[in-house]
């Protein structure tokens, strides 16, 4: 098992959602953390809440990741500060979805991009075995955080895990090696069976229906 207490992580998209509650459950595990995301007034009010909590190192750079340099100027901003993320051991988990396993329309785009996510991360596992360094993809369903803020969803709250169900099983995987992660409810994992079993057409008909169903289509 990774052992969390005196490493240091860093999450983008710290300030909210999935990636504020990896934060406050990797703090309480013992980590120090380097939380990114644009809003710097959440992340700095995190990092002190964080670190008066269980007395971790948090450091919050705000960044812009649609910025090609910010990446650059975040590495650089640590190397200055001296801190050192996961090298040679630890991991990289990368927040794919259950959108990653089929071509979704009216959410055309985002799952293209996740199933980027998902087989850059699963070809960059099995390059970095043997390194110290894994790889995982986490697949989470519908999930309750602000995702869904101002878009015109029908998706009822009793449909969507919560973030802290989500992280706990997300990084239950990654202490088990796992190369992908499923850390949603039952017919969440089900429904990514759905397109190796079904002719390709029907799988895009029946993601239609689902995204159709969730008021998508416009
Ligand atoms: N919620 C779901 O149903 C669900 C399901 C499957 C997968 N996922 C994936 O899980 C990940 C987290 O989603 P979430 O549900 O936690 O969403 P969220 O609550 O909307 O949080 C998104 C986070 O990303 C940050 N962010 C957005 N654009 C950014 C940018 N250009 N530069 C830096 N930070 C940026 C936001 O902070 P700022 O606004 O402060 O920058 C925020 O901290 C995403 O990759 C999403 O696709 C979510």
């Amino acid at each position: 098992m990774f052992v969390y207490r005196g490493s240091t992580a860093l999450i983008t998209g710290a300030s909210k959602g999935l990636g504020k509650v990896f934060a406050e459950t990797l703090a309480a595990r013992g980590m120090d953390l380097v939380l990114v995301a644009r809003s710097g007034d959440a992340l700095r009010a995190l990092a002190q809440d964080l670190t008066a909590r269980y007395s971790v190192q948090c450091v919050p750079p705000s960044a812009d990741l649609a910025n090609p340099c910010a990446a650059i100027q975040i590495g650089e901003e640590l190397e200055h500060r001296g801190i050192q993320v996961e090298r040679g051991k630890g991991g990289i988990i990368n927040l794919a979805s259950n959108a990653s396993f089929q071509p979704l329309p009216y959410m055309g785009t985002y799952a293209a991009t996740k199933a980027f996510v998902l087989f850059f991360s699963e070809a960059l596992q099995y390059e970095l075995a043997g390194t110290g360094v894994h790889v995982m993809a986490a697949c989470p369903g519908p999930t309750a955080t602000s995702f869904f803020d101002g878009v015109s969803t029908e998706v009822s709250p009793k449909d969507m895990d919560s973030s802290e169900s989500v992280v706990e099983k997300t990084l239950k995987a990654f202490d088990r090696r796992k190369a992908v992660a499923y850390p949603g409810r039952t017919s969440v994992r089900a429904a990514t069976w759905l397109s190796r079993f079904v002719p390709r057409t029907l799988a895009v008909r029946l993601a239609a229906m689902a995204t159709g169903k969730m008021g998508l289509q416009g």
